[in-house]
């Protein structure tokens, strides 16, 4: 899989038709070729027109299929879809796809390009802000499957990503909020002077100030490129990404699913910090720091009344394991996170009890 792809941020969609002729012309793809917009039923009345607009100066032909948002879309039924759209009107490893939205999404058209014709390129212009930070990035692609999250996929970097900040404007507040859970923990995992960074610019990113909002997203979609770069298929480094996602994962799906992703990953990276805090790797301070920043950007800090040990069966479940073992993600420090493999049952659930709301007593 080779690494280089174009990134670029900004605050509408001028500068893409500029950029997309500079992505054909190093692909060695034929001027006048044809794109397919991907969107789904909120971004496509928001998005569509603008970009086919801007994507009509670059290619013969611009054409749009539209998904019905939501996650319980990310099916292959879809992807089945989008192929037969393709088929009808021919489109060949000549032309590409671009998907308009959030993950779900990207995560789709990424994998029907992946797969139509053996692969075929695409780029992604996302438009939620998880999406942005990441999603987007890294060629992780795919479905999900038989009640499975994202079993079904392939690797299958874009071409170029396109951000538009101006298309958060748009976005329902909470899912503002799951994005910037997974910003805390890319802050949190790499990067102390980032953290320190979105503690002194709270203000800002809660009040949507374009001049905060750009830089953080550059921030973090950096840090991930970063790591992905040095690992991409997942060998080393980048299982770091999942700091907060093991437990995250499990109440996510003990939630069934109807808790947004990154309020999910805020839930699980408290009960890492209070693990890492137990192990005596952070302070009292910057536990409990942790826990106001979340709630400052509008992530819950407690799971109300979840059963503790429902929470630690399902962490067992998660596909993040090595040998049978849990590899855990942990806070050596603020901005520096390591996987170990060592977490017992008894810390797991000491974590777990920490963001249980029935267990308020158990801080003191
Ligand atoms: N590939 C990866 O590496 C990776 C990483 C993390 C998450 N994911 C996947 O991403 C998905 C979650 O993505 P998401 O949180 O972006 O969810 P999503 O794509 O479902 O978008 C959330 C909601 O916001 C709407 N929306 C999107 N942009 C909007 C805008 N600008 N204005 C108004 N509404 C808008 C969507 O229609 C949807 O209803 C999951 O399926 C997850 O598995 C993939
Ligand atoms: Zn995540």
């Amino acid at each position: 899989m080779e690494n280089r792809n174009r990134h670029f941020f900004g605050s509408d969609f001028v500068r893409l038709p500029e950029i997309l002729k500079d992505v054909l012309k190093e692909e060695g793809l034929k001027a006048g070729c044809r794109i397919c917009i991907i969107a789904d039923s909120n971004t496509a009345p928001l998005y569509a027109e603008d970009v086919k607009t801007c994507l009509s100066s670059v290619f013969s032909e611009t054409d749009l299929f539209v998904i019905p948002a939501g996650e319980e879309n990310k099916t292959l039924d879809s992807v089945k879809s989008i192929y037969a759209f393709l088929v009808e009107r021919h489109y060949d490893r000549h032309d590409m796809l671009a998907a308009l939205g959030g993950g779900v999404i990207g995560d789709m058209t990424g994998f029907a390009a992946a797969t139509y014709m053996r692969g075929i390129p695409f780029i992604q212009i996302p438009t939620t802000l998880l999406a942005q930070v990441d999603s987007s990035i890294g060629g992780k692609t795919g479905v999900d499957f038989d009640g499975y999250k994202n079993m079904v996929g392939a690797f299958h970097l874009p071409k170029l990503i396109y951000v538009n900040a101006d298309t958060l404007k748009t976005l329902p507040e909470e899912q503002f909020a799951s994005g910037m859970g997974e910003v805390l923990k890319t802050a949190l995992l790499a990067d102390e002077d980032f953290y320190s960074w979105l503690l002194s610019n709270m203000d800002g990113i809660i009040g949507y100030d374009p001049d905060v909002i750009l830089p953080m997203i550059r921030k973090t979609a950096s840090i991930k490129e970063r790591i992905v770069e040095r690992d991409p298929t997942e060998k080393g480094e980048r299982v770091l990404l999942n700091l907060g996602h093991t437990i995250g994962h499990a109440i996510e799906k003990y939630m069934d699913f109807k808790m947004l992703h990154g309020k999910c990953v805020a839930l699980g990276v408290i009960a890492a910090a209070r693990i890492s805090f137990e192990r005596g790797y952070l302070s009292t301070e910057e536990l409990f720091e942790i826990r106001d920043v979340c709630a400052a950007f509008g992530l819950p800090i407690f799971a109300d009344g979840i059963d503790d040990h429902k929470i630690l069966a399902l962490t067992k479940s998660d596909k993040k394991m090595s040998g049978g073992k849990i590899r855990f993600i942990l806070l050596k420090s603020i901005g520096r996170a390591e996987a170990e493999d060592d977490v017992s049952d008894s810390e797991l659930l000491s974590g777990i009890k920490f963001i249980n709301g029935d267990e308020i007593a158990y801080e003191e």
